[in-house]
């Protein structure tokens, strides 16, 4: 596992794009696992400076993002669908038929982690995940708990994952009680993660993770058994570890 840890906010997210940019200039047909919340934001819009600086294009990229809140509709303002498009895909030149975030609106959510699970075959192997972590631990949106599930699926969010995300809500109360996740099997299927932590909220888990136990009551733990992973890091976010 190669941590990294950055004074530097921009430095950070320079290095997080740099890996993704080279990813794409070495194999433009690229399948990128994506993720949403604060931790990639940064990533992106310097992407998105790099796509307009003519330095990559995403013409022929595909994309599967990790998850969706169930219950909004894809235009939600909060939905991870509209998250995508306003802070990646609206910018680039990637085919929105190129791009998947689960529908977390499916009449059959059974059906719909099924038929994701398909999709992540048939694109994959996903070249390069882009993970955050939740304070619990949480990778994707597979929280903490007695044995994790492999594949793409339906999962209740701890109330400190709604707490953390009532940031963007009015309340709440209108942080949905549900996702879809894809599993942990399909995350540590990617050829390479790339994990971003920011902010001394994150220490604690950064350091159980990266060096305590592999255990299930910390999924990113698993990331410990992933031949190519590389950790980005502010200095508050890595100030736990020796
Ligand atoms: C988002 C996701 C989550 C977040 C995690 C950290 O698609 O899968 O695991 O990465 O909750 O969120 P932030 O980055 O907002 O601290």
């Amino acid at each position: 596992m190669n941590i990294r840890i950055f004074e530097h906010e921009d430095d950070l997210n320079a290095a997080g794009a740099g890996i993704i940019a080279s990813l794409l200039q070495t194999k433009p047909r690229a399948t990128l696992g994506l993720a949403t919340g604060s931790s990639p934001v940064g990533i992106y819009r310097h992407l998105t400076a790099m796509y307009h600086r003519n330095l990559i294009s995403f013409a022929q990229v595909s994309t599967v993002n990790l998850d969706e809140y169930v219950g909004l509709s894809s235009d939600h303002p909060e939905s991870y669908r509209s998250f995508m498009n306003k802070h990646l895909f609206d910018e680039v030149d990637i085919p929105l038929a190129n791009t998947r975030v689960p529908n977390g609106n499916a009449p059959d959510l059974q059906a719909e982690c099924a038929a994701y699970d398909r999709l992540i075959d048939d694109r994959g192997p996903v070249d390069l995940q882009l993970l955050g972590i939740g304070h619990n631990g949480h990778i994707g949106f597979n929280e903490p708990a007695e044995s994790l599930i492999g594949g793409t699926h339906v999962v209740e969010l701890d109330e400190q994952t709604r707490t953390a995300n009532a940031r963007f809500f009015d309340s709440i109360d209108d942080v949905p009680r549900q996702a879809i996740t894809m599993g942990v099997a399909s995350i540590m299927k990617a050829r390479q993660i790339l994990l971003i932590a920011r902010g001394g909220d994150k220490a604690d888990i950064i350091r159980r993770a990266f060096t305590g136990p592999i255990t299930t009551a910390c999924p990113a733990s698993l990331l410990q058994c992933h031949p190519h992973v590389v950790v980005l890091l502010d200095r508050e976010a890595g100030s736990r570890l020796s």
